[in-house]
Order: C-alpha cells, then sequence, then structure tokens
C-alpha cells in the first residue's frame, strides 16, 4: 500500500472511490458544494431528504456517476461538529475503509475533512485519515482463499489548502508507517499457534530488525538457564516448543539520553497449563502474545519514523502447554532476582514470563518501563473490552502514558495499586505465591509485577480485553487489534 497526499481538484481526480467526510447539520464545505453542483444538487438533495444527515460513522453509497472523473463517492458522517475528534474521525474513517474494502479497489480518494474551529488540525487528521485507510481495509482473510477484504493500493488524501502540504505529506507517511505497525501486530496476534510459537515468533523479530535497522538479539532456552530465568523457564517447561527472549534496540537518541524499555507477555498459547482452561476460555488463547505484538509493531514503527530516542523492546515468547514435565501446583520457582515464587495455579502464567524478563529489563539499564500483557481476565471484569487497564508506581510516567493514550484515541483507565492488595499475594512457603483471591485479580497481579522493578519508574498496561475483539463492527475488524501501538509510539515520540 502507498499513501500520498494531493492539492488537486476533487472533480478531476482518478480513482476507484472518492471518499468525503462530512459533518451533522452543517452547510456543505466550498469545495463539496461546488462537486455538489456539478453533480446537480445530489447531496445536498441525499439531506434534504434525511438519506443521509452526517450522523456519526453512518455512510451513503453514489454510485455511476459520470459527471466527474471518480464514479463512486462514499458520504460518511462525521457526527455534530462539537464531538469532533481525532478518534470520531477515525471512527467514521475506519467504517468507511472497511464498506469499499470489501470489493477490489485500487485507488482511494478521501477528501480531508474541513474541521473548522474544532481541536483536530488538518495534518493531524490526515494522519488519521492516512492510518484508517491502510488499518481498515485489511480483514482476518489470512487462511482464507476468497479473501473479504481488499487492500487498497493507493490512498490518495485530498486537501483543500496548499498552505499545508508539507506537514500534510509528513503526516500521511506517518500515518501509513503507523497503520502498517498496526497490522503487523495484528497479522502476529491472527496468526494460530501453529504459525507463531517462540522461534517463529523470535524469527520474525530478526527478519523485521534486519529490514527497518533495528539491532536484534534473541536468548534461546540455555542463555535464559544462564540467566537464571527460573520463572520464565518453568512455564515454558511443558511445551514442547522451547523458549526465546527477543530484543530488539532502537538507538536513534544520544548515547547518554535515558532507555525506554517497552517489555511484551508472549504467550504463544496459552492452555492453563495444569490449571487446564475450559475450551470456551482456551479457544482464543492464540492471542496471549498480544503484549509482545503490540511491542513488535511499536519497535517498528519507531524505527521507520528514525525518532531521536533511545528504545529497547522486550519479547518474553512462551507456549503454556500441558506435558510429563509440566510446572506443577506447589512448585517453587526461583526468579531471575533471586525472590521464590510458590505456584497455586498454572494458569497465571504472564506474571511468571514477566517477572524475569522485567528485571533483565531493570538490569540493563533502564531508566522507564512500560510492559503489555493480556494478563488478566479480572481486567476484563473491571473495565469491559475496550479499554485497557493501567497501574503504575510512579505518578508522573502513569501520567504520560495516559496523555499519550489520549493523544492516540486509545481508551486507558488507571487502577489503584493500594499496599493491601500485596497482602493476597504473601505465601507460607515462599516469597510470593502467583495467584491472590478471587477479589481485585488483576491489581493483585499488578501488585505481583511490582516485585520485579525494584525502583525503576513503571507502567503495567493490561490489555486481555482490548488485544482481541470476539466480533466484527462496521468500525473495526474482530480479531487481532493492534492496540496499544500508537499510544507506544506517542510515548517514544514525547520521551526524554
Ligand atoms: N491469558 C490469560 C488472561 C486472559 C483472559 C487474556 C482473557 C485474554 C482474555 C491469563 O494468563 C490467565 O489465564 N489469567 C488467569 C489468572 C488467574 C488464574 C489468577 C485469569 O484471568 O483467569
Ligand atoms: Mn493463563
Ligand atoms: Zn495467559
Amino acid at each position: 500500500m502507498g499513501t500520498q497526499f494531493t492539492n488537486e481538484a476533487i472533480s478531476s481526480l482518478s480513482a476507484d472511490w472518492l471518499v468525503i467526510g462530512l459533518i451533522e447539520s452543517a452547510p456543505l464545505p466550498e469545495a463539496i458544494a461546488k462537486l455538489d453542483e456539478t453533480l446537480a444538487g445530489l447531496i445536498t438533495r441525499l439531506m434534504e431528504n434525511e438519506d443521509f444527515t452526517g450522523k456519526q460513522a453512518t455512510t451513503s453509497s453514489l454510485l455511476g456517476l459520470t459527471e466527474i472523473s471518480t464514479p463512486r463517492i462514499l458520504l460518511v458522517g462525521l457526527g455534530p461538529k462539537a464531538d469532533a475528534s481525532l478518534s470520531s474521525l477515525e471512527k467514521a474513517m475506519m467504517t468507511a475503509a472497511r464498506t469499499i474494502s470489501t470489493k477490489q479497489n485500487r485507488r482511494i480518494a478521501v477528501q480531508l475533512p474541513e474541521l473548522g474551529e474544532t481541536s483536530v488540525t488538518a495534518s493531524e487528521a490526515a494522519r488519521v485519515i492516512s492510518t484508517s485507510m491502510v488499518v481498515g481495509s485489511i480483514g482476518q482473510d489470512l487462511y482464507r482463499e476468497e479473501s473479504a477484504r481488499h487492500p487498497f493500493q493507493d490512498i490518495l488524501i485530498v486537501g483543500t489548502n496548499s498552505a499545508d502540504q508539507s506537514t500534510c505529506e509528513q503526516a500521511v507517511d506517518q500515518g501509513l508507517i503507523l497503520g502498517e505497525s498496526i497490522n503487523l501486530a495484528r497479522e502476529m496476534v491472527n496468526r494460530h499457534a501453529g504459525d507463531i510459537f517462540p522461534i517463529s515468533f523470535a524469527d520474525r523479530t530478526v527478519e523485521i530488525a534486519k529490514t527497518y535497522g533495528l539491532e536484534s538479539e534473541v536468548l534461546d532456552e540455555n542463555q535464559l538457564k544462564q540467566e537464571k530465568m527460573g520463572s520464565m523457564l518453568a512455564v515454558a517447561q511443558g511445551s514442547d516448543q522451547p523458549p526465546r527472549l527477543a530484543i530488539l534496540k532502537h538507538e536513534g537518541g544520544d548515547p547518554s539520553a535515558p532507555t525506554l524499555a517497552l517489555v511484551g507477555k508472549g504467550v504463544t498459547f496459552d492452555s492453563g497449563g495444569l490449571s487446564l482452561k475450559p475450551s470456551d476460555g482456551m479457544k482464543t488463547m492464540k492471542c496471549d502474545m498480544g503484549g509482545a505484538a503490540a511491542v513488535l509493531g511499536a519497535m517498528t514503527a519507531i524505527a521507520r519514523l528514525k525518532l531521536p530516542v533511545n528504545v529497547v523492546g522486550y519479547m518474553g515468547l512462551v507456549e503454556n502447554m500441558v506435558n510429563g514435565s509440566s510446572y506443577k501446583l506447589g512448585d517453587v520457582l526461583t526468579a531471575r532476582n533471586g525472590k521464590t515464587i510458590e505456584v497455586l495455579n498454572t494458569d497465571a502464567e504472564g506474571r511468571l514470563v514477566l517477572a524475569d524478563v522485567l528485571t533483565l529489563a531493570v538490569d540493563r539499564g533502564a531508566a522507564k518501563i512500560i510492559d503489555l500483557a493480556t494478563l488478566t481476565g479480572a481486567c476484563v471484569v473491571a473495565l469491559g473490552e475496550e479499554v485497557t487497564g493501567l497501574f503504575s508506581n510512579d505518578a508522573h510516567w502513569s501520567k504520560a502514558v495516559q496523555d499519550a493514550a489520549k493523544t492516540s484515541g486509545e481508551d486507558v483507565w488507571e487502577m489503584p495499586m493500594f499496599p493491601q492488595f500485596a497482602e493476597q499475594l504473601k505465601s507460607d512457603v515462599a516469597d510470593l505465591k502467583n495467584i491472590g483471591t478471587r477479589w481485585g485479580g488483576a491489581i493483585t497481579a499488578a501488585k505481583f509485577l511490582e516485585n520485579f522493578v525494584g525502583e525503576t519508574t513503571w507502567v503495567h498496561l493490561d490489555i486481555a480485553g482490548p488485544a482481541f475483539a470476539s466480533a466484527n463492527q462496521p468500525c473495526r475488524e474482530g480479531g487481532g487489534t493492534g492496540c496499544m501501538v500508537k499510544t507506544l509510539v506517542e510515548v517514544a515520540n514525547q520521551f526524554k
């Protein structure tokens, strides 16, 4: 896919579709009014008859046009002007992309909407449109003979104000990179566990590092033993697939500048281990490497955007399975930092993987850490399927990540880290146990992780809900979502 910004007149564009976003009950912007005249008032009539009102993310197709050089127009509603935001624009443009990508269309033009005195700038809008067209036109067709969606070849974003030309051109390029990075994370999640297991995931990180100029390192099971990662290795023990720790490094900043570490849970399949999940809970557990996929997507984007910062991505890759060597209930593990952990549920495996990877990130000199994990069903109970839970040991860092999420249009909600939750993790035989009671499960999981970051400034993002969507919606495809890629890139962009 390629994206491009242009100031050509819309009536002479050559494209398969022209997408036009319109604000609800607002007069037509000048360029559209002119187009409407060329179409003998068709758009005005649609609005007068209330066949198209501009209501948020509704669409109307005008087909078989001969008056202009594009045969099809898709009108898409942006909602009322008072609600105009990057998220409402994204929702509308994702819906548009999903609507027209059901058939093969090579060249798509999108008119940059005039949002007037709203908080959205032209270049921000151009970026969001670019990303939406790239993400919205790819479905879950990896294993289907007949694709339900057809990626666009050329995406043309059409501006009206030539003064914005160069910032919009840049924004459109950035939007493409973000979109492709989100699609990479989605692809990794959508591939089944026979395709993506620790070794194949790690191989992919090495290949991507070569393509985009990242430095890469992969620790195999022997190196993990040397590193004394007894917690992560215990989880891997029950699988025929050996574990890997994949590391990607982007050295865009001064060597003396602080390093941001991104740590992802990469459980390529979570059967639950001996604490076996029932089928219903297991059927989507190829998604349990969504944290690692977000780290991979973000690192790719950070490298391609050449951000002037130092970022290291750590992806802890294991499969949680059942065989004769599986780790067992009652086992006492020794984590890399020397803390002992009593295993009382082998399905609370993500925290065991992250424990060891977090201490490595700390020891390798991370100034600040963000970890991402499909960690607890309890977080989905608390916040629903579309909101990420945020937990932190530092109010400033927490705010920085929340601000980045807001800018990126991703929903994040902070959860408490009260000390009493740590009481639940006290063990009679070890320093910690790996589960608490039924209540506050997302928080006890975060409190568990806190034991492995020491004094380092840290945010934990529980993406168990938003990493994987159970069904299609008009504005987004089901399956892997690529959630938090944009937020991570924005954090890196602001990182000092
Ligand atoms: N990978 C799961 C959490 C999960 C649940 C992710 C639903 C996505 C959707 C995690 O490893 C897990 O099994 N957590 C247990 C923890 C419990 C045993 C303390 C859970 O949430 O039930
Ligand atoms: Mn589990
Ligand atoms: Zn898991």
